[in-house]
């Protein structure tokens, strides 16, 4: 398969070689030279339908430390504007000689569908609320890095899991790798049924946290809510949000993660979100070799 559309659609041993790539990557990227020369043959465009910081940033830096030609392109900007339809986009791009395209778009199946319409290498950066898989990949890298594993070891996600590609992702992808997971949040934010994905659910925020090795802390999606989902955001901070008092409250040290934006004062305080046990920034930092090694191992494949 040239694509990487979500982690439904691969396997343990694919998300092993990824993390393994990435883990030469990020030696690369720490040596003061830190481009490689792997990708010149390669174009790649990266269309974000979606408003994105870290992952269309760390994309571009991630193709650009493999030497490949890179393209953006922001929907907000484009004749998508003036009606061009998606598929009339995308093959207006790839007639310029691409030979891979990045996507964010805010319909679930829109990486799967531009797959099945277009000839190039797609690789999904997040889909409305169906998949985030190169979130969940770094997540994974990051869990390993801080923990030493994955297998055996308890991950809770907490918050907005209804709304959320990285929570959908990171279950499949934790599952995978033999990791024990728990969904914690309001009932109004908790998807029915998702215990048939492996999960269970811990509706009280401190149990979670008393149980788990490493907490990722997901945004509340105000953009994707109806307004009936929600408790009000002074509830969710009160039940749901993590602050300095209940994580020192904890007898141990769990690692705290969170995919950014972050809405400081609701799902985390500034004093957790910035304090030793956060791992926030090293999960960005960790992006860009995770993407190198999912753009060099897609790449293989197409040349
Ligand atoms: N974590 C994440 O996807 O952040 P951006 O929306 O800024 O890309």
């Amino acid at each position: 398969v040239n694509h990487l559309l979500g982690i439904k659609y691969i396997n343990q041993q694919d998300i092993v070689l990824i993390l393994e790539t990435a883990e030469h990557f990020k030696e690369v990227i720490n040596r003061p030279i830190k481009k490689v020369p792997s990708l010149r043959d390669v174009t790649i465009a990266n269309i974000f339908f979606e408003n994105s910081t870290r992952t269309k940033l760390s994309f571009e830096l991630a193709q650009k430390r493999l030497s490949a030609d890179v393209i953006s392109f922001s929907a907000a900007q484009s004749s998508v504007k003036k009606g061009e339809t998606l598929i009339d986009t995308v093959n207006n791009i790839l007639a310029m000689k691409v030979d891979m395209v990045v996507m964010r778009h805010s319909n679930p199946g829109a990486a799967v569908f531009l797959s099945k319409n277009v000839k190039a290498s797609i690789i999904n950066a997040g889909d409305g609320a169906h998949e985030h898989p190169t979130q969940a990949l770094l997540d994974s890298f990051t869990i390993r890095e801080n923990l030493g594993g994955i297998a055996g070891k308890k991950i809770v996600i907490v918050g907005d899991i209804l709304h959320s590609r990285v929570a959908l992702s990171n279950i499949f992808a934790l599952k995978m790798q033999g990791a024990s997971v728990k969904v914690c949040g309001p009932k109004t934010l908790i998807p029915k049924h998702i215990e048939s994905l492996g999960v269970t659910v811990e509706p009280n925020l401190r149990k979670a946290l008393e149980w788990c090795d490493a907490a990722n802390m997901l945004r509340v999606q105000n953009e994707r809510m109806d307004v009936n989902y929600f408790p009000s955001t002074r509830e969710y901070a009160q039940q749901y949000g993590l602050d300095k008092n209940l994580l020192d409250s904890l007898n141990k040290e769990i690692v705290i993660m969170h995919p950014g934006p972050i809405n400081r004062g609701v799902e985390i305080t500034s004093d957790v979100a910035d304090s030793q046990q956060s791992v926030i920034l090293n999960q960005v930092e960790n992006g860009v070799a995770v993407r190198m090694a999912v753009i060099y191992l897609l790449a293989s494949k197409i040349k």
